[in-house]
């Protein structure tokens, strides 16, 4: 559906997208990450053809963003970041202007708003003037403009920026509703945020794609990589003694304990082993305290691939010093 290569941006002398490929599959709902300042915003005016890449292609459903921009953004539907909406305008005065922008059919336009306002639930407000709703609200008439011309593909960027805490609940339950057969991408710096929305994500970091999976597999691969522990257990006093038991046993790769005498275990992938921990330390006389599965956050992910490609750059500087000086 999304198919984006080799994508280099610069501003000035400013290389803030340094070969960014990626493809998005009809239907996936993409999480696209980053730290601000990132480039997510930069991707994601270059995929809707707002701004031209300085090198790169970009194909929206075998149509190149710039060789066939008027079949691409028939298909894309934009909510910009810090969307700039006519706030002295009454809502439907404003997205009657959008349909005329977006060339709707002039005898389906009010069908169309009609059935806008309607699925992102701005009915009560359909007269009422842009610049008197909250920050929610306009955030939905942002969501309403994109959604007109009936696109498969939505491209929001950070849609829930600058809403308290019922409003990005309200937002993001709508987006999940308006997602349905269409392709998504979402970019947010709020971790949990994707969590909740979506399946797969994008991990952008200074102009550069460092991760591209499932969620889930992130999780695994960040697992494997580092150790983490996927079960947690406290048992009463004889700890030290516990982690000797547990080294031993077959099933366990990595067993750690804090000061706090909390054990963490990376048990070997798929097969789920706390029964047998359990039986194990009960045969032996350990009183069990607390057990639970932990799953890594996709913050400590993030932090992982962040910390990663950071220290990939600082190698690289250091190999370019050693050759120049
Ligand atoms: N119009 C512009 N001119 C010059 N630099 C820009 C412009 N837009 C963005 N940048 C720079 O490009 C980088 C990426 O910005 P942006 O794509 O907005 O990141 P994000 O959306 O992830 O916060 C930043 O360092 C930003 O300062
Ligand atoms: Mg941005």
């Amino acid at each position: 559906m999304i198919s984006v290569k080799n994508v280099i941006k610069y501003y000035g002398d400013y290389k803030a997208l340094k070969d960014i490929s990626f493809d998005v599959k009809k239907g996936e709902i993409i999480g696209f990450l980053g730290p601000n300042g990132a480039g997510k915003t930069t991707t994601m005016r270059i995929l809707t053809g707002y701004i031209p890449a300085t090198s790169g292609n970009v194909y929206i459903d075998n149509y190149e963003i710039h060789e066939n921009p008027r079949e691409a953004k028939k298909l894309i539907g934009y909510m910009p970041e810090n969307i700039s909406l006519y706030t002295d305008m009454r809502i439907t005065d404003y997205l009657n202007f959008c349909a005329h922008l977006k060339n709707i059919n002039k005898r389906i336009i009010k069908k169309r708003i009609d059935a806008v306002i309607e699925i992102i639930g701005l009915g009560e407000y359909r007269n009422h003037i842009i610049g008197h709703l909250s920050k929610g609200y306009r955030q939905r008439v942002g969501l309403a403009q994109s959604i007109l011309h009936e696109p498969q593909i939505l491209i929001l960027d950070e849609p829930t920026v600058g809403l308290d805490p019922t409003q990005i609940i309200e937002i993001r339950k709508l987006i999940k509703s308006l997602s349905g057969e269409r392709t998504v991408i979402l970019s947010t710096h709020i971790l949990s945020e994707v969590e909740e929305t979506c399946e797969k994500v994008l991990i952008i970091d200074r102009g550069e794609l460092i991760a591209e999976n499932m969620i889930y597999a992130l999780k695994k691969t960040v697992d494997n990589e580092i150790n983490s522990g996927n079960v947690k257990l406290l048992v009463r006093d004889r700890a030290s003694e516990a982690v000797d038991v547990l080294r031993a046993m077959p099933g366990i790769r990595f067993v750690n304990m804090n000061e706090m005498e909390d054990i963490s275990i990376t048990t070997e992938s798929e097969y789920d082993i706390r029964p047998a921990i359990i039986s194990k330390l009960v045969e032996l006389d350990f009183e069990i305290l607390e057990m639970k599965a932990k799953e890594l956050s996709l913050e400590e992910v993030f932090l992982h691939f962040t910390k990663k490609s950071k220290e990939k750059r600082k190698a690289e500087e250091k190999e370019k010093e050693n050759i120049t000086g």
